[in-house]
C-alpha cells in the first residue's frame, strides 16, 4: 500500500455560543485534503486554533465530519463496526499531555497492556511479553518500571510510556498531537529521536501535529501548513520551510528564526495588520494579517501546484 492515509475534502464546522443571536459558526476544518505515504512522517502545522486536533479527531472518528472521506490502508472509514475497529486498532494517538492521557491509578504495566486487552491482541499469556517488548522499544527498563505508577516518573518517561502504549497494538499509523510541547526542552530531542527510530524499526507512519516548525523539521518528510481550517501550503518539508512561498508560512518561519532587523521589520508589519475583518471566511483568510495583500485577495485562492511536489494557496506567492 503506497498511501496509509488519504483525507479528501474533509469538513467540520462547529456552532459556538448559547443564544441564537450570538451563535457563530467556526469552520474548524474547511475542505482539506492530504495523504500520507507508508513509512513517512506527515506534519500538520499551524497556530493554536487552526484546526489540527479537529483533523485528528475526525480521522479517529471520535467526531463526525460534515463531509469528506477518510481512506485508511485502502478502506473507507465510516461508522460501520468493522471500519471503526480497523482505525481504532491500527491507528493510535499520542497526546500533548502524557499525564492526562494515562490513568494515574494504574501501574505502568497495566497502562501499556490495556489496549491489548481491549482489542484482544495476542493470547492473554503472550501479552506480558508484548508489554515488555513495547517498553524496551521506548528505551524503558521493564523490570524497573512495570510496577510503578505514573506519578513516580518524569515527564519524558511518562511520554515514553504513552508511546509504548500506542505501539503495543502494532499500529500502522500514529497520530502524535503536539507530543513534545509540554515537555522540558532538554528531553524533547530524545522523544523526537525515538519517533524516528520506531519509524525505521517498525515502518510506522506518523501524522505529526505541531505549532512548532523547528520540531517539525526534525521528524517530518512532508508538511502542510494550516491556517484557520485551510491548508495554505504543502510540500516536501525542506522546500516549504527553507523557501516558504505562502506569506503565512514565511511569517511562521520568521517567528522562529534569528532576530535580524529584516525579520523584525516583517514581524511588525504582520502585527500592524492584525485582523480588523468582520468575516474571515470571505476571500483569503490570511489577508487581514498579510503584508502582501492585494485587492484580488478578497477572492478565495485555491491550493494550486507551484513547483515540484508543492502547492500554495496564494495570489501573490513569494519567490
Ligand atoms: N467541540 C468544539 N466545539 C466548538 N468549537 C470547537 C470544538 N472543538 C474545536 N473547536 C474550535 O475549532 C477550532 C479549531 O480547534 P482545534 O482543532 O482544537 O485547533 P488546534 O488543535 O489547531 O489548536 C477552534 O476555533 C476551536 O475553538
Ligand atoms: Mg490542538
Amino acid at each position: 500500500m503506497e498511501e496509509i492515509l488519504s483525507v479528501k475534502n474533509l469538513k467540520k464546522y462547529f456552532v459556538k455560543g448559547g443564544f441564537a443571536r450570538q451563535k457563530e459558526t467556526v469552520r474548524a476544518v474547511d475542505d482539506i485534503s492530504f495523504s500520507i505515504k507508508s513509512g513517512q512522517t506527515f506534519v500538520l502545522a499551524g497556530e493554536s486554533g487552526s484546526g489540527k486536533t479537529t483533523v485528528a479527531r475526525l480521522i479517529l472518528r471520535s467526531i463526525e465530519p460534515e463531509s469528506g472521506d477518510i481512506i485508511f490502508d485502502g478502506i473507507k472509514i465510516t461508522n460501520d463496526a468493522s471500519s471503526l475497529k480497523k482505525i481504532r486498532t491500527e491507528c493510535q494517538m499520542i497526546h500533548q499531555d502524557p499525564y492526562a492521557s494515562v490513568d494515574p491509578r494504574m501501574k505502568i504495566f497495566d497502562i501499556v497492556r490495556e489496549p491489548l486487552d481491549i482489542h484482544a491482541i495476542g493470547k492473554p499469556s503472550e501479552r506480558k511479553d508484548l508489554v515488555f517488548a513495547a517498553l524496551r522499544d521506548v528505551k524503558l527498563d521493564p523490570e524497573e518500571i512495570a510496577s510503578k505508577y505514573p506519578h513516580m516518573l518524569s515527564g519524558g518517561q511518562r511520554q515514553r510510556v504513552a508511546i509504548a502504549r500506542s505501539i503495543a497494538t502494532k499500529p500502522k499509523l500514529i497520530i502524535a498531537d503536539e507530543p513534545v510541547s509540554m515537555l522540558d526542552v532538554s528531553v524533547r530531542v530524545g522523544i523526537l529521536e525515538l519517533i524516528k527510530e520506531l519509524q525505521n524499526k517498525h515502518g510506522i507512519s506518523f501524522l505529526y501535529i505541531t505549532h512548532d516548525l523547528s520540531t517539525a523539521r526534525y521528524v517530518g518528510h512532508v508538511i502542510s501548513i494550516l491556517y484557520l481550517g485551510k491548508i495554505v501550503e504543502t510540500g516536501l518539508i525542506n522546500d516549504v520551510l527553507l523557501h516558504p512561498r505562502h506569506p503565512y508560512t514565511q511569517a511562521l518561519m520568521d517567528s522562529i528564526s534569528e532576530p535580524n532587523p529584516a525579520n523584525l521589520q516583517k514581524e511588525k508589519k504582520i502585527r500592524i495588520n492584525e485582523p480588523i475583518e468582520t468575516d474571515v471566511y470571505q476571500g483569503c483568510r490570511f489577508r487581514a494579517r498579510c503584508p502582501y495583500a492585494i485587492e484580488k485577495c478578497k477572492q478565495e485562492p485555491e491550493l494550486e501546484p507551484s513547483g515540484d511536489k508543492r502547492s500554495v494557496a496564494c495570489f501573490v506567492k513569494i519567490d
